[in-house]
């Protein structure tokens, strides 16, 4: 069996940045190493895109945004696509799968919507656990600050106070799943990989 790592933090933590990074590392080192991400690039993951991401204003029913049970229904789904067709048969071949979130970032901005955390984690009770979680932690402000500069402005990207929330469950959800490593997000990049590095080795036994 191979080892699956998963990436979360709040918008702009800098996740995206880390998955590259240690892909490359286990790379050099001789993995073979699956980079993914959720939403995925699958049906599924687009229509979320449309749907949620954008905000609904490409036209979800009567072009309002679609209820938070709808959009926890809709993450599970693409989940188990995820999990189904590239995770586990990744992970059966002995790959190194790294995801850029996963079912946590589902518990920590479902959770801030208002769904019953419980309900959140019996929906999502197929999601094979990950062998390692490293939860880049940094304040929204911060997080905020380094993706000011996009383009695409996603509705979750503009709304500070769920992404307060969203970090607050994060950090609970820490204190909860003892997968969930966290990391502090506020360093500069190489200072985060390196301490990413030290997690994978002590905590995977990679080296
Ligand atoms: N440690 C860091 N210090 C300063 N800037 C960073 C750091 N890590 C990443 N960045 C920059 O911040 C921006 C956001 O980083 P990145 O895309 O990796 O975050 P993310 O967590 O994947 O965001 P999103 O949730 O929106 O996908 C990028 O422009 C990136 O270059
Ligand atoms: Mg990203």
């Amino acid at each position: 069996m191979g080892k699956f790592i998963v990436f979360e933090g709040i918008d702009g933590a800098g996740k995206s940045t880390q998955v590259k990074l240690l892909g490359k590392w286990l790379s050099e080192r001789g993995y073979e190493v699956v980079l993914t991400k959720e939403p995925t690039d699958t049906a599924f993951g687009k229509l979320i895109r449309r749907l949620v991401l954008t905000g609904g204003r490409e036209g979800i029913i009567d072009g309002a945004r679609i209820s938070p049970e709808a959009e926890a229904l809709l993450f599970a789904a693409d989940r188990a696509e995820h999990v189904h067709k590239l995770i586990k048969p990744s992970l059966e071949a002995g790959k190194v799968v790294i995801s850029d979130r996963y079912f946590y970032s589902s518990l920590a901005y479902q959770w801030a919507r208002g769904l019953d955390l419980e309900w959140l984690i019996d929906l999502n009770r197929f999601a094979l656990k990950p062998d390692l979680v490293i939860l880049l932690d940094l304040p929204v402000e911060e997080g905020m600050k380094r993706i000011n500069r996009r383009s695409l402005k996603t509705e979750f990207d503009k709304i500070i106070e769920l992404q307060k929330k969203v970090r607050e469950n994060y950090l609970k959800l820490a204190k909860r799943f003892p997968e969930i490593k966290t990391v502090n997000g506020l360093a500069d990049v190489e200072a985060i990989h390196r301490d990413v590095v030290a997690l994978v080795e002590r905590e995977l036994g990679i080296k």
